[in-house]
């Protein structure tokens, strides 16, 4: 199978057709794809997919192990009811009802972040498979942040280097947009790691910022209120539109994105429209 590469932006993201991840996918394909992936800085959008739940994950699993796979990390326990009842290292985001109860998580990762970067081994790829999209809206909106930590200067990049900063489930709980039911143990410390406020790739080598909005409780060693001046300041350069891309969702969009690299904010301002996810997140390593 070969296919085809169009940039979507100057600053991150290519889109891929002419691959149907239904079929299998050899080792040396999946290589390219990584490839291509790392050189987007580390977003893919593969078009025109119509994949089983079971399909999507064969295909995740090409770029490493998945949070909640059987004997592996579980996601955090709060979003338990949002996970396929029969795959439990898939994560469904949705504002449909089923039977009453919601279908998956309704507005999720409504604020910048990286996914699960409260963990000491953070996701690396996170995988969407577009399933069920909105007329309008529902865009998710990715930021570079190696692209933003290049842009500092030299001194702000000398400060930040031994920096490291506390990052907790209990700030996303806060953060979100619709409120989950908190399960008080996910608050307790489990979902807690201090990771470099700058890190490096462990494939490219590129150096990156990693504190986000949705994640971040503050800087190790630094007052609350100094904490606040340098995070927002680092908030207001990576969010940029220089350093973003706004991914408009065609059905059977799979969008993988590289959480080392990168921050995302899902737009929920699609109303009562139909919208529905399933993600796969993949266990990365200790930052550094
Ligand atoms: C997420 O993984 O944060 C959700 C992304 C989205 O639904 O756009």
């Amino acid at each position: 199978m070969s296919f085809t590469v169009n940039p979507l932006s100057p600053v991150l993201g290519v889109e891929i057709t002419g691959l149907d991840l239904a079929q299998p996918i050899g080792e040396n394909l999946a290589s390219d794809i990584r490839q291509c992936w790392l050189d987007a800085g580390g977003l893919l959008v593969l078009r025109d997919q119509r994949l089983t739940t079971e399909q999507h994950i064969q295909f995740s699993r090409l770029f490493g192990p998945l949070f909640g796979a059987p004997g592996e990390i579980p996601l955090q326990e709060t979003v338990s009811r949002y996970l396929h009842p029969d795959h439990r290292e898939i994560y469904r985001v949705s504002i449909q009802l089923e039977n009453g109860t919601p279908r998956g998580r309704a507005g999720a990762g409504t604020y910048w972040h990286s996914d699960v970067s409260f963990k000491s081994r953070p996701a690396a790829a996170s995988i969407l498979h577009a399933i069920e999209i909105p007329d309008c809206g529902g865009d998710t909106i990715f930021c570079n942040m190696t692209a933003a930590y290049e842009a500092l200067s030299d001194a702000m990049k000398e400060m930040l280097a031994p920096l490291r900063a506390h990052n907790d489930f209990a700030q996303t709980a806060a953060t979100q947009f619709a409120k989950p039911v908190v399960v008080e143990d996910d608050l307790t410390g489990a979902n807690h790691a201090v990771h470099p406020v700058v890190r490096s790739h462990p494939e490219t080598g590129r150096k990156s910022l990693f504190v986000t909005p949705g994640n971040t409780t503050g800087l190790e060693n630094f007052s609350a209120d100094e904490s606040v001046v340098l995070l927002g300041f680092l908030y207001d350069h990576a969010t940029q539109p220089e350093f973003c891309f706004r991914h408009r969702y065609r059905q059977g969009d799979v969008v993988m994105w590289d959480n080392r690299s990168l921050m995302h904010y899902a737009v929920c301002d699609y109303g009562d429209q139909p919208r529905y996810m399933e993600r796969t997140t993949g266990i990365g390593e200790k930052p550094a």
